[in-house]
């Protein structure tokens, strides 16, 4: 399949930042196609004329599969986010599938079996938090919807942008999350985004109808998670404890930062993973290694990258201020 003309979801988001770069070298002859709430969040690509930026809401399914037909769009890149995720994300599959153009579509999702009986029991017995929820419904509809389209559903585990997202790690030496002792896989935006490249190229040839699970090996647990840091900073950093108080004082925490709705379900989520851990079979990590061609990046070397780049700020902070 000639890969055309790519409709991305989120193209300023995380994953989206790292894809469009990468979508653009791999695939010189195809056509990127960016809604968009905010156009100004795209604004440096308004000059390519290879990206169409489209300024609208993805919750708009009409407008989605005009976007669709009026680009000749054949390739979908589906990042989905917000209260509304279930309802966008199955609007949105009904409309590509009216669309009648798109042939291959890229999911993403969350690391795990989410789809099997045993799977999606384990899943509800234990996860309330609802973006976790939806993606097991999203990914059912992939498997039974019967859509012209063939798709791949990538499963990232936590995010190494994640610790950045709380003020306190850099600024005052305390990693806000309560990770617990049974430890979570780590991945790169960078590798999803590669992930997303390699499927979309792919077609649906071999990776159709599969999950990809994406990141560490390793579960870092928070004594881990602490102690990179730690030794990547120069000075300690210690991790909010996963107990009674611990939860307590997250959850204040991120409702501060997301508000009440958002505070209380990503702390729900959190909970599971600090009791349960997160992460992935070998058999998963030996699969992921075959599609990306490579080993993915490393949590530790992250840290200590971004570490560097911190010290050196401070560093030529201290020296302006000692020439001012
Ligand atoms: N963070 C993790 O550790 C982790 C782990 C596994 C899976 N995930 C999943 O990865 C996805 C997030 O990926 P990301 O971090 O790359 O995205 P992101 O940075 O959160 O994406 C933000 C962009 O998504 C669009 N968006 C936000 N709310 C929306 C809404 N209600 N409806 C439609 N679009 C909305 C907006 O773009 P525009 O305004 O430009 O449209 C926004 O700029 C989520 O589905 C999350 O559950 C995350």
């Amino acid at each position: 399949m000639a890969i055309e003309s790519i409709l991305v979801t989120a193209a300023s988001g995380n994953i989206g930042k790292r894809l469009i770069p990468l979508l653009l070298s791999s695939f010189p002859s195809a056509k990127l196609v960016l809604p968009t709430s905010s156009a100004s969040r795209l604004a440096s690509y308004t000059s390519n004329p290879r990206i169409s930026i489209e300024e609208g809401s993805i919750t708009d399914p009409q407008w989605l599969e005009h976007l669709c037909t009026s680009h000749a769009v054949n390739t979908v890149f589906l990042n989905v986010t917000g209260t509304d995720e279930l309802f966008t994300a199955m609007n949105a599959l009904d409309s590509f599938q009216r669309s009648g153009t798109v042939k291959h579509l890229v999911y993403v999702s969350g690391a795990g079996d989410w789809t099997s009986p045993a799977g999606i029991q384990a899943l509800f017995e234990r996860h309330t938090a609802a973006h976790v929820l939806v993606k097991t419904v999203v990914e059912q509809k992939l498997q039974y919807g019967g859509f012209h389209f063939t798709w791949t559903v990538l499963g990232p585990t936590l995010f190494f942008d994640n610790d950045l997202r709380f003020p306190n790690l850099l600024k005052n030496g305390y990693y806000d999350i309560p990770l617990g002792s049974a430890g979570v896989s780590r991945v790169s935006c960078a590798d999803i985004a590669l992930a997303a490249v390699k499927a979309i190229a792919d077609g649906g040839k071999t990776l159709g109808g599969k999950k990809i699970a994406l990141g560490s090996l390793q579960q870092y647990t928070d004594v881990e998670t602490a102690g990179l840091w730690s030794e990547a900073l120069g000075r300690e950093v210690r991790i909010r404890a996963a107990n009674v108080e611990g939860w307590e004082s997250f959850e204040v925490a991120s409702v501060a930062l997301a508000g009440k709705v958002w505070g209380r379900e990503i702390a729900l989520m959190y909970r599971v993973f600090a009791e349960d851990g997160w992460g992935m079979s070998a058999e998963e990590y030996a699969f992921q290694v075959q599609v990306l061609g490579k080993e993915p990046e490393r949590y530790r070397d992250w840290v200590v990258e971004l570490a560097k780049g911190e010290k050196d700020g401070m560093e030529s902070a201290r020296s302006c201020e000692a020439s001012g």
